[in-house]
């Protein structure tokens, strides 16, 4: 497991959290809050295919955790009026597992693959297939005397999700008919979700205290959730129950996450970065050695979000901290000598 599993800003969802998280959801694209640009094209797709009476393309969204890809995965099946049929990478270790999943599935059906880069080797085989003929070789067999026999499947619609679509083969990539990239919220957008969480949960706050947990929110809104029922609690035992500005600042100061979002694994990073290693270039592997966490979860939770700050930088010879994170460490950067090729263009 994840050494900061648990954490208040961890991007991943975690045991009862799911069920809240449940409740929190759009159920619809219209109440979708942000993602315009996916919204608007998704929304294309799934009309064009309801007027054709047909399951729409497959569609792959790509984001780091906590974005949306699952509630918007929720949302093609409802939107379609379609069953969901739920699995994920890690849980698809041989072909035959995959095997067995799409043979169970009925026209129409969403099927919607999470972490589908962590699929084995063989059964991404056998989901092109499928994705593409609708057919799936069932091997019958081993050795010489292994036979092939065909299975059609009938017609549905894959969503796969991903953290990582640059991990994806290029041939599975391919037989996606849409890709939507889920961005990073901005606090605005932040905003809107936490006043409607607010809502469904019924917590009282105000403006000033949900633009604060807004601006704190990694721009992600599975974070502005959690932030809001640790900032409730604390209004609820330490407070009069409304969430205010001070209520907030103390909340998020007690859990450690600075004005600009930063927890403690992105922080441990750019310190590691700074301090330990110059600023880099570090390769990725060592950087996550250093700071204690898997490697994957450095490059798919802390790493996106500190290249949209601006702190760090990804380069062909490895990771390197910006200026802005030197500074936001109270930090000097060093001077570069004159010699050296420069780091940062323009
Ligand atoms: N666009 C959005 N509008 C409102 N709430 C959202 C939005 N995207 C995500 N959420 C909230 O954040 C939580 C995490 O979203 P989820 O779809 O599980 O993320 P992912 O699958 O990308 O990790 C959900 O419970 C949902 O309440
Ligand atoms: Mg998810």
């Amino acid at each position: 497991m994840r050494a900061l599993g648990g954490s208040l800003t961890a991007a991943e969802a975690e045991g009862d959290e799911r069920t809240i998280e449940a409740a929190l959801r759009p159920r619809t694209l219209e109440e979708v809050v942000g993602q315009v640009r996916v919204r608007d094209q998704l929304g294309l797709v799934l009309e064009a295919a309801r007027q054709r009476g047909r399951a729409p393309d497959h569609v792959l969204l790509s984001g780091p955790p906590g974005l949306g890809k699952t509630t918007l995965a929720m949302i093609i099946a409802a939107e379609m009026t379609a069953p969901l049929r739920l699995t994920s990478g890690p849980a698809i270790t041989h072909a035959g597992d995959l095997a067995a999943i799409l043979s169970g599935l009925n026209q129409d059906d969403v099927l919607f693959i999470d972490e589908i880069h962590r699929m084995s080797r063989p059964a991404e085989e056998m989901l092109y297939l499928a994705m593409e003929d609708f057919r799936v070789d069932v091997i019958i067999g081993k050795g010489p005397g292994a036979t092939a026999i065909p299975l059609e499947i009938p017609p549905f619609t894959l969503v796969g999700a991903t953290t990582r679509a640059g991990l994806l083969p290029g041939p599975l990539r391919d037989r996606f008919g849409f890709t939507g990239h889920l961005e990073f919220y901005d606090p605005a957008e932040l905003d809107l979700i936490i006043h409607r969480s607010a809502d469904l949960l019924g917590v009282r706050l105000t403006d000033e205290g949900a633009a604060e947990i807004a601006l704190r929110s990694r721009g992600t809104p599975r974070i502005a959730n959690r932030l809001l029922r640790r900032v409730r609690d604390y209004a609820q035992v330490r407070a009069d129950g409304v969430v205010t500005l001070a209520v907030a600042h103390a909340t998020l100061d007690l859990y450690e996450v600075d004005r600009l979002g930063l927890d403690r694994l992105d922080r441990a990073v750019i310190d590691v970065l700074c301090r330990r290693f110059g600023g880099g270039p570090v390769g990725v592997s060592t950087l996550a050695v250093a700071v204690g966490e898997e490697r994957e979860t450095v490059e798919e939770v802390a790493e996106p979000f500190l290249v949209r700050l601006g702190f760090l930088a990804r380069t062909p010879r490895g990771r390197i901290a910006t200026p802005a994170a030197w500074e936001h460490l109270g930090l000097t950067a060093p001077k570069l000598p004159d010699s050296d090729p420069p780091l940062f263009s323009s």
